[in-house]
C-alpha cells in the first residue's frame, strides 16, 4: 500500500469515511510492523517511520474519536485508571502443576503414563523451561484481544486487560497471514520481567527512596496488578505463551503443533522447547538448564514435562488441581555461603518474635541478601546457628531467604542465641506457644503497630506508595500514629518535621494516603490483617459478600458458604471481628471516611447448593476430564478422592476403592446416565461419548 502519511492531509479535513479507511489501513500496517519487530526481530521500517505512522493514526483518532478501536496500537499507552479489577471467570480452569525435584518421581510419572496409554505406545514429551513469573490468560475473540485475566484461584481471576494491552509483545490483534485466525482463542502464558530490566527498575526505586521488589516475579505480578495502566506501561515486561487453554475454529493433535500456531499468531514462546522420549533425556534437559540458569536473563525454577499428544492427555485426565499429563521438574533452590554477623529478634504485626540473621551481603541467583529468617526457637536450636558462623543460605522463588545449615562454626564460638523473655519492642513478658514466642501486647506494642501500618499500605493491600518500613517506624516512634485511623489525620506540616521528608515528598505521601480512601474491598480486607486471609481469600470474600459490613457481621456458617473457606478460617475471621479492640480500630478507620468499594454480592453460587462436589471413578463413556469439565461448567466441583464432603460419586465399569469408600460412607453413587440427567437439569451439556 502507499504510505498513508505521504498524503499528509490535516485529519480534521478528511471526510469520515476517508478517515475510517485510512485509520484501518494504518492499524493494519502498524500491526504488521509490530509483529515483524517483536515477533520476528526483522523490522522492515525504522523506529522513526513507525512512530510517524503511529502519530498519523493518533491524529486521525483524535479528530474522529468514534474510530478508535480496542485493538488500535494507539491504545498501548495506557488507559484511564480504574477503581478496581473485575472478577472474571476463565474460559477453562487454569490448573497448576504437580511438582517434584526428584528424577525418580519423573520415572514414576513415565510409568503411570505408560500404564494408562498401554505399553505398546511410546509417549512423546514436550520439555520447556518453567518460567518464574505471573501466570496470565489471554482471550482473543475473532482475532482481537478481548480480555486478559490473572490466574486468581484457578477458576476466576482479575481482569487486567488494560494493563496487558500496554505490553508491546502482546498482539492486540492476532497475526493471520501464516495461520488462520480462530473465532475464539484462550491462551496461557507467563508475564515476566527480564532480570536486567528488574535490576535497573529496582535501582530506580531505591534511588527514589521507595521499597524495591523482592524478585523479578514479584515485580512482574505487581506490575500487572496496577489500577493505573500507565504505570504498567512504564515497566518493561514480556509475555511468553506456552499453552492453548481453548480454541474454536481450529484443532491440534499435538502440543508441538499448538506451539507452532502460537508462534504464527505473533506471540513470544519460551525458548529451548524440545521433545523427549525417555526419562534420561528429561533428566539431561533438566541438568543442562540448571547449569545455564545463572546465565539466563529470566528466572526459571525448573522445567516442565508435558505429554505432546492431545488424545493421550485426554486419556490421562486431570485431578481437580492439576493435569495428570504433565509435571514440573523443579530445581534445587539456589544456595550460597556467607557469614552471620549478628542475630537479632524482630516482632511482626501479629506479635510473633522471629530470630533474624544479619548476613555479610551475598548475591544468591541475582538478588543480594543481607538478612535471613531463622524462623523460631526450635529451628535455631536444631540447626545450632550462632553469630560468627559460616552458613549456607538459600532463596527459593520469592520466598524469604533461609539459613539452611552451618558450614563452618565460628572461631571461639559464641554462646547459643537465646530468645528474649521480654518483647524487645515494648518490654512485655512474652509467652511461648509451641515453637513460637509471642508478645501479647497486641495494641500497645509499637513493633506490632508498625507491622500493621506497613501491612495496611502494602502493595497487595491499600498500595500506599511511600509508606514503607522506615516511614512507619518514624510515625510510631514520634507518636503520630497510634492506630491505623491516625494515618488519615497526618498533615504535610507534621511530615516535613520528620527526617527524610521535604515539602514535596510529604505532600505526595499525604495525597497517596487520601487517594486510597475508596479501596477495593479485597484490598481493604487484606490490609486489615485478618488472620488466615491472604490475597486469594480476600478476593473470594469480597466477591461473595460485596460489602464490608456483610463480611464484618458474617456468621461462621455464612463464611463457610464461600468456596475455599473452612471451619478453622471462619473461626479465625469471626474472632478477629468480634475482638473489641479490633472492632474499635476498624470503626475508627471507617469514621475517617474510608469507604471500601461495594458491589453486588455474587449470587450464592449453585456450587454447594445444587451442583455439589462429584468424584468420577471407573471407566466412563467419556474421559474423566471431559466429565469434570462439564460438571464444572454448571458450577460443580470435581474432587479426586471420596470423603464425607463428597455429594455423589459417578461410577463406571471396574470402579474400585473409591466406589467402596462411597458405599461405606453412604455417599450416593450414580451411573453415567443418571449423571447426564443431572447435568441436563442444571442446564449443562452432556459431553459426547468418546469413540
Ligand atoms: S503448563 C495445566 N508450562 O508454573 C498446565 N506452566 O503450577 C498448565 N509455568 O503457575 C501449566 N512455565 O503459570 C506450564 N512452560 C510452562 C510454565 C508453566 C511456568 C507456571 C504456571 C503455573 C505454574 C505451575
Amino acid at each position: 500500500m502507499t504510505n498513508p502519511s505521504e498524503v499528509d492531509v490535516d485529519p480534521a479535513r478528511l471526510g469520515a469515511s476517508a478517515a475510517g479507511a485510512e485509520a484501518a489501513a494504518l492499524r493494519g500496517e502498524l500491526h504488521r510492523h509490530s509483529w515483524l519487530y517483536y515477533g520476528e526481530d526483522r523490522p522492515e521500517i525504522s523506529d522513526d517511520e513507525y512512530d510517524r505512522l503511529l502519530d498519523r493514526l493518533q491524529r486521525i483518532e483524535a479528530a474522529f474519536p468514534e474510530l478508535v478501536t480496542s485493538d488500535s496500537p494507539t491504545q498501548r499507552v495506557g488507559a484511564e485508571p480504574q477503581d478496581r479489577f473485575e472478577s472474571v471467570a476463565h474460559v477453562r480452569p487454569m490448573l497448576s502443576l504437580d511438582s517434584t525435584k526428584e528424577a525418580s518421581e519423573i520415572a514414576r510419572f513415565h510409568d503411570r503414563v505408560r500404564k494408562v496409554l498401554g505399553e505398546e505406545v511410546e509417549p512423546v514429551y514436550v520439555l520447556e523451561p518453567k518460567l518464574d513469573g505471573a501466570s496470565i490468560e489471554l482471550v482473543y475473540e475473532d482475532g482481537v484481544l478481548a480480555r486478559a485475566v490473572t490466574r486468581g484461584n484457578g477458576r476466576r481471576g482479575e481482569g487486567v486487560t488494560e494493563n496487558l494491552r500496554t505490553i508491546s509483545t502482546v498482539p492486540l490483534r492476532l497475526r493471520g497471514d501464516v495461520r488462520a485466525v480462530p473465532s475464539l482463542l484462550a491462551l496461557r502464558g507467563e508475564v515476566i520481567m527480564y532480570v536486567s530490566d528488574f535490576e535497573a527498575f529496582n535501582a530506580g526505586l531505591v534511588a527514589r527512596g521507595q521499597e524495591p521488589y523482592a524478585s523479578p516475579r514479584n515485580s512482574a505480578a505487581g506490575s500487572i496488578r496496577q489500577l493505573d495502566p500507565r504505570v504498567t506501561a512504564s515497566r518493561s515486561l514480556d509475555v511468553l505463551v506456552y499453552d492453548i487453554l481453548a480454541v474454536e475454529g481450529d484443532a491440534f493433535a499435538t502440543d508441538t503443533e499448538g506451539i507452532e500456531a502460537i508462534r504464527a499468531w505473533g506471540f513470544h514462546v519460551p525458548e529451548r522447547i524440545r521433545t523427549a522420549r525417555t526419562v534420561e533425556e528429561v533428566v539431561a534437559y533438566h541438568t543442562a538448564f540448571d547449569a545455564d540458569r545463572d546465565d539466563l536473563d529470566y528466572e526459571i525454577d525448573g522445567v516442565v514435562i508435558k505429554l505432546d499428544d492431545v488424545a493421550a492427555r485426554d486419556a490421562m485426565g486431570t485431578t481437580s488441581h492439576h493435569p495428570r499429563w504433565a509435571m514440573a521438574f523443579k530445581f534445587e533452590p539456589r544456595k550460597e555461603v556467607t557469614r552471620i554477623e549478628k542475630i537479632d529478634v524482630q516482632v511482626g504485626r501479629t506479635g510473633v518474635l522471629t530470630p533474624v540473621a544479619f548476613l555479610r551481603p551475598v548475591v544468591v541467583g541475582g538478588v543480594t541478601i543481607a538478612r535471613a529468617s531463622l524462623h523460631n526457637r526450635d529451628e535455631l536450636e536444631r540447626k545450632d546457628i550462632r553469630e560468627g558462623d559460616t552458613v549456607r543460605v538459600q532463596r527459593a522463588g520469592d520466598v524469604i531467604p533461609q539459613v539452611v545449615e552451618v558450614v563452618e562454626k565460628g572461631a571461639d564460638r559464641e554462646e547459643p542465641f537465646v530468645m528474649p523473655t521480654e518483647c524487645p519492642a515494648c518490654g512485655t513478658t512474652v509467652y511461648v506457644s509451641g515453637p513460637r514466642t509471642i508478645c501479647p501486647n497486641r495494641f500497645g506494642c509499637p513493633a506490632q503497630l508498625k507491622g500493621r501500618i506497613v501491612h495496611f499500605g502494602a502493595r497487595d493491600a491499600l498500595d500506599i506508595e511511600g509508606l514503607g518500613d522506615e516511614t512507619a517506624n518514624l510515625f510510631v516512634e514520634r507518636g503520630l500514629v497510634r492506630g491505623l485511623a491516625d494515618l488519615f489525620d497526618l498533615t504535610v506540616g507534621q511530615l516535613v518535621e520528620l527526617e527524610g521528608f521535604a515539602e514535596k515528598s510529604a505532600t505526595s505521601l499525604v495525597d497517596a494516603i487520601h487517594d486510597k480512601k475508596e479501596p477495593e474491598l479485597a484490598r481493604f480486607l487484606m490490609g486489615l490483617g485478618v488472620p488466615e486471609v491472604g490475597r486469594a481469600v480476600a478476593a473470594d470474600l469480597a466477591r461473595h459478600f460485596g460489602r464490608f459490613e456483610s463480611v464484618r457481621r458474617a456468621t461462621p456458617e455464612q463464611l463457610e458458604a464461600v468456596h475455599g473457606v473452612g471451619a478453622k478460617m471462619s473461626e479465625a475471621i469471626t474472632a478477629f471481628f468480634a475482638n473489641e479492640q479490633n472492632d474499635a480500630a476498624i470503626q475508627a478507620v471507617l469514621d475517617h471516611g474510608v469507604r471500601p468499594v461495594e458491589s453486588e454480592p455474587a449470587p450464592v453460587q449453585p456450587v454447594e447448593e445444587s451442583a455439589g462436589t462429584a468424584v468420577f471413578t471407573g471407566a466412563l463413556p467419556v474421559s474423566r476430564d471431559r466429565a469434570q469439565e462439564a460438571w464444572e461448567a454448571v458450577g460443580g466441583r470435581a474432587a479426586g478422592s471420596v470423603s464425607k464432603k463428597t455429594d455423589f460419586v459417578v461410577a463406571g465399569e471396574n470402579a474400585g476403592s473409591k466406589l467402596a469408600k462411597a458405599e461405606s460412607l453412604g455417599v450416593p453413587v450414580l451411573t453415567f446416565a443418571e449423571f447426564a440427567d443431572k447435568l441436563r437439569n442444571l442446564g449443562g451439556v452432556v459431553p459426547e461419548v468418546d469413540e
